[in-house]
């Protein structure tokens, strides 16, 4: 039981009320231990993008300081499911996942389970989840993640499940701590939310209005993850070409990049996403004539077809797209370029469709994520009649993945026999005397190597293309 002074003490300013939380959790933990007679362990299990990943990062960072070792198992005694909502069938997963959860909670009573993310701002899934998963602990949304302890100091005191929903929020709150997975890079978030509304899309629903961080703000942690020894960063945010335009003193996307080039240390910048429709030349000469932005972009398509791109209200043109591929590929020669495309939007037709593949064979993306379109509840898309049958979209589909993985292939072997800078990243997961470097380029090379490298930028001949990685060898 907490005592009710536990609440009523807590100071009203973030991010010092989460710190007395983490502090009051803390000594739940100690006692929660005492009586197990072991420490505790604690799993969040992240779906979707990016962002999640860093948001379950900062998850990490508040239960480790509480006391709980982070494990990767569903056995842990506190599971978290971090969620994504962007298609129906990353909903699918979590249900299933909680459905075993169930099981292993009838098992062992003691064990938490908590969920949030992008599925939790859908009103019908937190109506599903208070009748069907009542044993599920802590629910929470995408607003709050930094209120994990105050949510878990006020579980110990009800039996009921904790739920703690915001429609949308004005606040940022910085400065509380985060577990990396690798120690050598990190996501930074430079924005949150969207403002786009594209018409299939439900992330402006459920991440909120746009709302930038001030650039001072995010230099500051860069400064303070590189003297924590980050070499390369991943800004984030849903459309990072529009960063700054809403703060007191607006600021550009590429104004930031200058900034961050600057930082000591720092040694590899990376962006994601990008909107075509607000990429500036300012930003490509930025790009171009950086030493530490790495040469990647991901610029999703969406689709060929001037009419889809129009009514999934992308506010481009197939040709405003290829010019601007055309402009990016003179100046940054070497770029990568990657994309998203969406297959069966409601009403396509062949010719629609067929833009897409011959859009794919101009640009020659270096790699293209295909989804088929998926239904969201309070899009616009939702209320539109579809004609195709899921044979025909599935057809489409299978061409349109055959065709991007030929010109993926072909793409990657162009670099054979190219010596490169590789941020050594990790042991490969397929051979464990291989080690796995990112190229600039976002291509993975796997080289046989020693663990101290791990970490380190070190340069790496490309022998062997094997699709969309390399097998190198280290130059030295
Ligand atoms: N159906 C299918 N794919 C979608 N995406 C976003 N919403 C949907 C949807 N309703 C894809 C887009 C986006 C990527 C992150 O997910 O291609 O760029
Ligand atoms: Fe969704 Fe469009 Fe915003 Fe991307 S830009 S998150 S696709 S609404």
């Amino acid at each position: 039981m907490i005592d009710i002074d536990m609440l009523k003490g807590a100071p009203k300013d973030e991010p010092e009320r989460q710190y007395y939380f983490i502090e009051k959790a803390g000594e739940i933990y100690q006692k929660k231990k005492a009586i197990k007679g072991r420490e505790l362990t604690c799993a969040i299990i992240t779906f979707g993008c990016q962002m999640n990943v860093r948001d379950s990062e900062k998850l990490k960072g508040i239960l480790a300081r509480i006391g709980y070792e982070i494990t990767d198992s569903e056995d842990a005694d506190f599971v978290i499911f971090n969620t994504c909502t962007v298609r129906e069938n990353a909903n699918n997963k979590v249900y299933g996942h909680l459905g075993r959860m169930k099981h292993l909670k009838e098992a062992d009573p003691d064990k938490m389970i908590a969920i949030c993310g992008c599925m939790m701002q859908e009103p019908q899934v937190i109506e599903t989840i208070k009748s069907k998963y009542k044993f599920v602990d802590i629910v929470f949304g995408t607003h709050n993640v930094y209120k994990l302890a105050e949510l878990y100091v006020m579980k110990s005191d009800t039996k009921e499940t904790v739920i703690d929903i915001w429609k949308d929020t004005q606040e940022v709150v910085e400065d509380l701590p985060a577990v990396r997975e690798f120690p050598f890079k990190s996501g930074v978030n430079i924005m949150f939310g969207c403002n786009n509304f594209c018409s299939y899309c439900i992330v402006p629903y459920v991440r909120g209005r746009e709302r930038s961080r001030e650039p001072e703000d995010i230099i500051a942690e860069i400064e303070a993850l590189v003297a924590d020894g980050v070499i390369e960063v991943m800004l984030l945010g849903q459309n990072v070409n529009s960063y700054g335009k809403t703060l007191k003193h607006p600021i550009s996307f590429a104004e930031l990049l200058r900034r961050i080039e600057q930082i000591d240390g720092l040694k590899r910048i990376r962006f994601m996403t990008s909107h075509p429709k607000d990429l500036s030349d300012e930003l490509i000469e930025v790009m171009a004539s950086s030493k530490k932005i790495c040469r990647h972009l991901h610029l999703p398509l969406q689709s060929g077809s001037t009419e889809i791109l129009k009514r999934m209200n992308r506010r481009y043109t197939r040709e405003d797209y290829l010019k601007l591929v055309e402009k990016l590929k003179t100046a940054i020669p070497d770029i990568s370029l990657t994309t998203d495309i969406i297959v069966g939007y409601p009403g396509e037709t062949e010719q629609d469709f067929s833009d897409t593949m011959s859009i794919c064979e101009q640009v020659r993306y270096d790699a293209a994520f295909t989804f088929i379109y998926s239904r969201r509840t309070g899009t616009p898309a939702a209320a539109l009649k579809d004609d195709n049958s899921s044979e025909v979209i599935n057809e489409r589909y299978n061409r349109l993945m055959n065709k991007v993985q030929e010109i993926s292939a072909e793409q990657a072997s162009l670099h054979t026999g190219e010596v490169t800078d590789v941020l050594v990243e990790t042991i490969s997961e397929q051979n464990d005397e291989l080690f796995t470097g990112r190229m600039s380029n976002n291509m993975l090379v796997h080289f046989k190597g020693e663990k101290s490298l791990i970490g380190s930028i070190i340069r790496v001949r490309l022998i062997e293309c094997k699709g969309f990685y390399y097998i190198g060898e280290i130059v030295r």
